[in-house]
């Protein structure tokens, strides 16, 4: 099958709606675009899974605050396309704004407490934009399963979460976080860094693996642990803590002693550019990604 755009959503419900028919697996990876190697990583991992990959782009204005970065979102369809047929992508989904977004649309997905926390507080709408979105387009390809990076660990917790309370007949698969070479998370956002900023960037990863480290020696005392990565945010003049939290991966409920799974997370604005990354610690096998 050669890579096919789709930008209408009848003729991507009566395709996959065919596929199904003559007994074909849909395998989905939603995207804004502007590909990198975390986005096909997960392109991979839905392809051992699936007949026919699906996979979307859409910058999605629903889940962008007034003063966010809508508009300078970076796109390059082109280069996407080309990338995705690559890597084994059947079908692209790309629909215009107007064709997800009627005149007198007017219904949203919210999964409640879960969409408060964390990002949610400086994002308070951010949430709601994801699931409803998300809704929309596991509707209009109707996947088996779908596939979503660790790396927006708010993100996967809230689906994984809407999956289950709204009945989505689909599986949801989380691939792990693609780092660069110096640990920095990927993010089709990174390009708005300048150099000084990119090498500070670092500081987010330098946190993680040192609170790490710190649980792996034995402490358990959640505000000691965010202490420690706080300071090594501070030490950079650039960048402004957002967040740090240590919390229960499935509730995002803080965790004061970590002797139980938890999920680390931060956000920080690297100059203008606001920043995510995280890591899980398994205390039980004491596993780590
Ligand atoms: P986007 O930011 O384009 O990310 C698409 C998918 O790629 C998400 O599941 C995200 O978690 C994953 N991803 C991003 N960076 C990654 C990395 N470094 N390693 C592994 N996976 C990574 O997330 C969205 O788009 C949107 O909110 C969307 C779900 C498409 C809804 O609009």
């Amino acid at each position: 099958m050669n890579l096919w755009t789709i930008t209408d959503i009848s003729t991507m419900q009566a395709t996959a709606t065919e596929l199904r028919q003559e007994g074909n697996t849909i395998g989905f990876v939603p995207t804004m675009g502007f590909l990198h190697e975390g986005h096909l990583s997960l392109l991979d991992i839905a392809r051992q899974k699936c007949d026919v990959l699906v996979m979307s782009i859409f910058v999605n204005p629903t889940q962008f605050g007034e003063n966010e970065d809508l508009e300078e979102y970076p796109r390059d369809f082109d280069r996407d396309a080309r990338l995705a047929r690559e890597r084994g992508v059947d079908i692209l989904f790309h629909p215009a704004a107007k064709e997800m977004y009627t005149d007198n649309f007017a219904t949203y997905v919210v999964t409640d407490y879960l969409s408060e926390k964390l990002c949610g507080a400086s994002r308070p709408t951010h949430f709601r934009g994801v699931a409803t979105v998300v809704s929309k387009l596991f509707n209009i390809v109707r996947p088996d399963i779908a596939v979503f990076g660790q790396k927006d660990a708010q993100q996967a917790t809230i689906i994984k979460r809407m999956v289950q309370d709204l009945n989505f007949p689909v599986e949801i698969v989380t691939g792990p976080i693609v780092r660069e070479q110096d640990g920095l998370a990927l993010s089709s956002r990174n390009t708005y860094l300048s150099s000084e900023e990119r090498q500070q960037a670092t500081s987010l990863y330098r946190g993680l693996q040192q609170a790490k480290k710190l649980v792996e020696s034995g402490e358990v005392n959640s505000n000691i642990i965010v202490d420690e990565i706080r300071s090594i945010l501070e030490a950079e003049p650039d960048i402004r803590e957002d967040y740090i939290a240590i919390v229960d991966p499935g509730t995002l409920d803080p965790v004061r002693e970590v002797n139980q799974g938890v999920l680390i997370a931060i956000a920080a604005f690297v100059g203008t550019t606001r920043l995510i990354d995280n890591i899980m610690i398994d205390i039980r096998w004491n596993e780590h990604s």
